[in-house]
């Protein structure tokens, strides 16, 4: 999708749909429905006096003008109560407004400059909301349909200037094309079948990313993998014939030689559940298990493309967890490359082996700080459901900014405990830790372990089971993946780009 801006009144544009976003219930009081109404003989006072439309959140009127002025149709997008008015509202809106356009084939779209407490943010800001809502809502994963029927799409939308700055307003739209595009990234990863995104696929993705964006990458073998003694990550991979890859992504945006960010992200590009194995019901869905692996993926392409002013790292160990006669057995002992070692309870707790030695690696790196995103634990999904991702953290200031960051982005991220009192749920007979902690507090006890790992260095941990995808479309979100935390991890970096 391009998105523009246009200087012209937008009733004066040629278009085939000129989209208003409204609030509830006050679709009269709207600055934009007061000069566009006039013109259509009254045609939308009249809808809204006969209750046809109210703009709810996500609802979308269309209205043909019949001739009367240059757009060929009117579109009211609902924002929702304006006294709840959150910026995320104008990706939401927007992106209904799209996904209602796509269905009906029309491939182009002028947005009124929103108005009200909308209006009142910074424009450049207005601007990132409508392009971010725009981008992500239009997305759809149709690589593997074969057919002719599939809908175009939206070709360009162009934001009517209202007045503003058109450098400020262009800004902001640069902005949120390269954080909705990071988001449809790692959508895209994550809706790709196990067979098509094997470890060495999401190598080769990685590749091409820093390819284009002039990344450094390293993507080291099962053999030098055996070399730095990453053997949690090797007892997971074992089982596959598809062999493990360990990605290695530096960007630098200062002089500095420390890494102020590492983005660890674990990338299960297939969890069976492994000699554990999972009950076949919905099994399918474990294909999404590589969701924080492509986040930080997803992540450090736009962090490299707004050359923020940091050093960040993204650490990915890509396996696959299968049964077979090479495949780890519940009850091995497995020493990590920490030195530290675990007895294998489930091989469906592969997840956390994976991300231990990783962390080790980013700690020995000597990354200043480290976020690590998993779909690690069911007990997430429970705790929290589709809707907020679990924050786990050894350090306050940190978390508090992730969920700062998190807010901005419409991605809600809620902080659970880590009280040492639950460390005694995964104490091992035969080795320094098992790598289950029993039912009770599961997102949590798998946390804690991942702390053991994280040692002393500030570290936030996100719990992306329930968010990483959605089983409904929803605001900007189409059944499957999400990109959630891409843009909060974006968001993140570039605050901390800032206080740099
Ligand atoms: N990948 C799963 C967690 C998961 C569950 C992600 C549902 C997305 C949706 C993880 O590897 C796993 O299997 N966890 C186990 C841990 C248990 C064996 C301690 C779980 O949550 O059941
Ligand atoms: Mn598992
Ligand atoms: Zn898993």
């Amino acid at each position: 999708m391009e998105v523009r801006i246009t200087a012209q009144n937008p009733w004066e544009v040629p278009t085939e749909a000129l989209v208003v976003l409204c609030f509830k219930d006050k679709i009269s009081d709207d600055k934009n429905v007061k000069e566009i109404d006039p013109l259509l003989s009254g045609a939308i006072s009249r809808l809204v006096e006969s209750r046809e439309i109210k703009a709810k959140s996500g609802e979308v009127t269309v209205i043909h003008t019949l001739g009367k002025i240059k757009p060929e149709r009117v579109v009211i997008g609902g924002m929702g109560k304006q006294e709840e008015f959150m910026p995320d509202f104008i990706r939401r809106s927007i992106a209904a407004v799209c996904k209602g356009l796509i269905n009906k084939g029309i491939k182009e779209l002028v947005v009124t400059f929103p108005c009200g407490p909308a209006g009142q943010l910074d424009s450049s800001l207005i601007a990132q909301l409508v392009t971010e809502g725009g981008i992500l809502g239009s997305w759809s994963f149709k690589k593997y349909f074969t057919g002719d029927d599939q809908p175009a799409g939206i070709k360009t939308m162009a934001l009517a200037a209202g007045g503003f700055s058109t450098s400020e307003l262009q800004k902001g739209i640069d902005k949120g094309i390269i954080l909705a595009e990071a988001a449809n990234l790692a959508r895209d990863m994550v809706n790709e079948p196990g067979n098509c995104l094997t470890p060495s696929d999401m190598a080769a993705i990685a590749e091409q990313v820093a390819r284009d964006n002039g990344l450094e990458i390293s993507v080291l073998d099962k053999a030098k993998m055996e070399e730095m003694g990453m053997r949690a990550v090797l007892a997971v991979a074992q089982g596959s014939a598809n062999q493990p890859r360990f990605i290695i992504m530096k960007y630098r945006g200062t002089e500095a030689s420390d890494i102020d960010l590492a983005l660890v992200g674990k990338a299960v590009t297939f969890d069976s559940g492994g000699i554990s194995i999972k009950p076949s019901e919905k099994m399918e869905n474990m294909k999404t298990d590589m969701a924080g692996g492509a986040s930080a993926i997803a992540a450090i392409q736009a962090i490299a493309k707004m050359k923020l002013a940091i050093n960040v790292t993204a650490l990915v160990a890509a396996v696959e967890n299968l049964p077979s006669g090479t495949a780890q057995r519940p009850g091995d002992v497995v020493k990590s490359m920490s030195g530290k070692t675990i007895e294998v309870i489930s091989t469906d707790a592969e997840g956390r082996m994976t991300l231990a030695d990783v962390l080790s690696y980013a700690v020995n790196l000597g990354a200043k700080r480290i976020i690590d995103v998993a779909t690690l634990t069911g007990a997430c999904v429970v705790a929290l459901g589709e809707v907020a991702t679990g924050a786990f953290t050894n350090n306050q200031d940190l978390v508090e900014l992730v969920k700062k960051a998190g807010d901005e982005a419409g991605e809600y991220m809620w902080q659970m405990p880590m009280y040492d009192e639950y460390k005694e749920q995964y104490k091992s007979d035969v080795a320094d830790m098992k790598n289950v902690g029993g039912r009770e507090a599961g997102a949590v006890t798998a946390a804690l372990f991942l702390s053991e790992f994280a040692g002393s260095k500030p570290w936030v941990h996100l719990d992306i089971a329930g968010t990483s995808e959605t089983s409904r479309d929803r605001g900007y979100w189409k059944k499957g993946g999400t990109g959630v935390p891409v843009r909060t991890l974006i968001n993140l970096a570039n605050h901390l780009a800032k206080s740099n």
